[in-house]
């Protein structure tokens, strides 16, 4: 894929298009609203992370675009051509994050969201330990919206499963200091309530 817009004046209006275009593709993929609900999950982790100290690398003002980047962070699933399960696991995260980052460095303009979405598309499956993937990154490697978003898509693929609340509620708590950063397991906490009626309605 190779190509450029000639028209820088138009770029703004085409970077919001082509995100566009990436969730009603998403959605096309996503029959169950996963992604939508883990946006909604995501964004209230962040809005409770933006009034504690403990995340002062967090401002308000990157609150939707974090909320943008979850709702494509499984756009990388649309683009792998094969369907096994295995492969579909470490080829979602690096073959969305590569094509997505070709598709705005061709765009030649920052709105400043693009960072957020490659990002989350690659590092939403590491864990806080490094024994995710695709990189195996670990603590404070991982980008803290990665993070969030991670544990946002655990939340969901787990009742997807038919769990209950207090079930996966356990499942992440036994995850942490493994799967999930142990501050990033007690934001968690502190917003179950609001995340189980997001997720129930
Ligand atoms: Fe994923
Ligand atoms: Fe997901």
């Amino acid at each position: 894929m190779c190509f450029r817009f000639r028209n820088p004046f138009q770029t703004d209006d085409l970077l919001i298009e082509l995100i566009k275009a990436g969730f009603d593709l998403t959605k096309y993929y996503d029959d169950r609203d996963h992604t939508t609900r883990v946006a909604k999950i995501t964004k209230i982790l962040l809005k409770k992370a933006a009034k504690k100290k403990t995340f002062e690398e967090l401002s308000s003002s990157e609150i939707p675009k974090i909320v943008m980047a979850a709702g494509l962070h499984d756009i990388g699933k649309c683009l792998v051509g094969y369907s096994d399960e295995e492969e579909m696991k470490e080829a979602h995260t690096r073959l969305g994050a590569n094509t997505l980052a070709e598709v705005f460095w061709n765009l030649e303009v920052d709105l400043g969201v693009q960072r957020y979405i490659c990002m989350a598309v690659e590092a939403h499956h590491e864990h806080f330990d490094g024994n995710g993937y695709p990189a195996g990154l670990s603590g404070k490697e991982i980008p803290f919206h990665a993070a969030v978003i991670g544990i946002a898509n655990f939340y969901d693929c787990q009742k997807d499963k038919l769990k209950s609340h207090s079930e996966v509620m356990d499942l992440i708590k036994e995850e942490s200091g493994k799967r999930f950063a142990p501050v990033v397991v007690e934001l968690f906490n502190t917003c179950e309530k609001d995340i189980s009626r997001v997720v129930s309605s």
